[in-house]
């Protein structure tokens, strides 16, 4: 079925998508064009802590997510995937094809960024009737704003691919790993849930381990589960950031992570997407 949404871009239902073969694009109408990086690049790194004007809802039940996703959406119909500091998007796009009948929402910092991301998905929307229903990206500071969109387990997946990695001592409080956050993935996470992470910076996977692995709500992927989880090897190879490590020959460190259920919690809820 297509739906009129409300910027005017045609989607079907989130679970309608057949990607057609690239030759179908022999001719592509202008709102069909990719959007260019070069005309949304943005200076690396921004300070998490600064005020940074941004709209956000001010709490989940508040979240517009019609408007968000431009499509509709039924009782019932949730976001369950999160990647944080999506960059230029390469992760939700893997999403929406891994996961047709799932919705990911990218949440980035920096405006331009996010601004393309938002841009190419009504491009491949409209490229691809059907398909992309199911991603959006939203300008955002998750290390404030992540339960202002999301509530108690709501999420099955959270993703931190190539976090910035701040290596200076002072800056280690910009990190987006860190006890104090992981409270807040652990509560938007529903247990049985995966935290996701990957780095090309081996101090920073050290530290990313050593915090995580610690934190009672959450348990390390043995390497064995790590082999069995689709998703791995996406983590290296979907993202901007993962493919110039690769290119630039250096190896990219996964950790993943999965909430375990906390003794003290009595909903039951679990919620493993594999
Ligand atoms: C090194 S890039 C990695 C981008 C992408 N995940 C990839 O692998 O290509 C880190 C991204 O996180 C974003 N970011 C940093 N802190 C953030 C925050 N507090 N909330 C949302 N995004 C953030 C940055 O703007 C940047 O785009």
């Amino acid at each position: 079925m297509l739906l009129r949404t409300s910027n005017s871009i045609f989607v079907r239902s989130i679970s309608d998508c057949r990607l057609e073969p690239s030759s179908s694009m022999a001719s592509i109408s202008e709102e069909q064009q990719l959007p260019q990086k070069r005309y949304f690049r943005q200076r690396a790194h921004c300070n998490p802590h600064s005020r940074h004007s941004l709209d956000s809802p001010s709490r989940p039940a508040d979240v517009d997510w019609p408007g968000i996703f431009a499509s509709d959406f039924k009782e019932g119909d949730d976001v369950e995937f999160a990647d944080v500091g999506c960059g230029y998007g390469g992760m939700l796009f893997a999403l929406a094809e891994l996961h047709p009948d799932r919705r990911a929402l990218g949440m980035e910092i920096r405006i331009k960024v996010c601004d393309y991301v938002q841009e190419k998905i009504r491009a491949m929307r409209a490229a691809h009737p059907g398909c992309y229903g199911n991603i959006a990206c939203v300008r955002s500071n998750a290390m404030k704003q992540l339960v202002n969109y999301f509530r108690k387990g709501q999420l099955s997946k959270l993703l931190f691919l190539y976090p910035d990695p701040h290596f200076k001592r002072a800056k280690h409080k910009w990190r987006i790993i860190s006890p104090a956050l992981l409270a807040e993935y652990a509560y938007v996470l529903r247990p049985g849930g995966r935290l996701y992470t990957a780095t090309d910076v081996p101090e920073l996977h050290d530290w990313i381990v050593q915090h995580a692995a610690c934190h009672p709500l959450f348990r390390q992927l043995s390497p064995d589960e790590l082999a069995s989880d689709p998703l791995t090897p996406r983590l290296v190879d979907t993202t901007e950031e993962g493919r110039k490590a690769q290119r630039e020959g250096r190896s990219c460190l996964p950790a993943v992570f999965e909430r375990v259920p906390d003794p003290a919690d009595t909903t039951g809820q679990t919620g493993a997407v594999q």
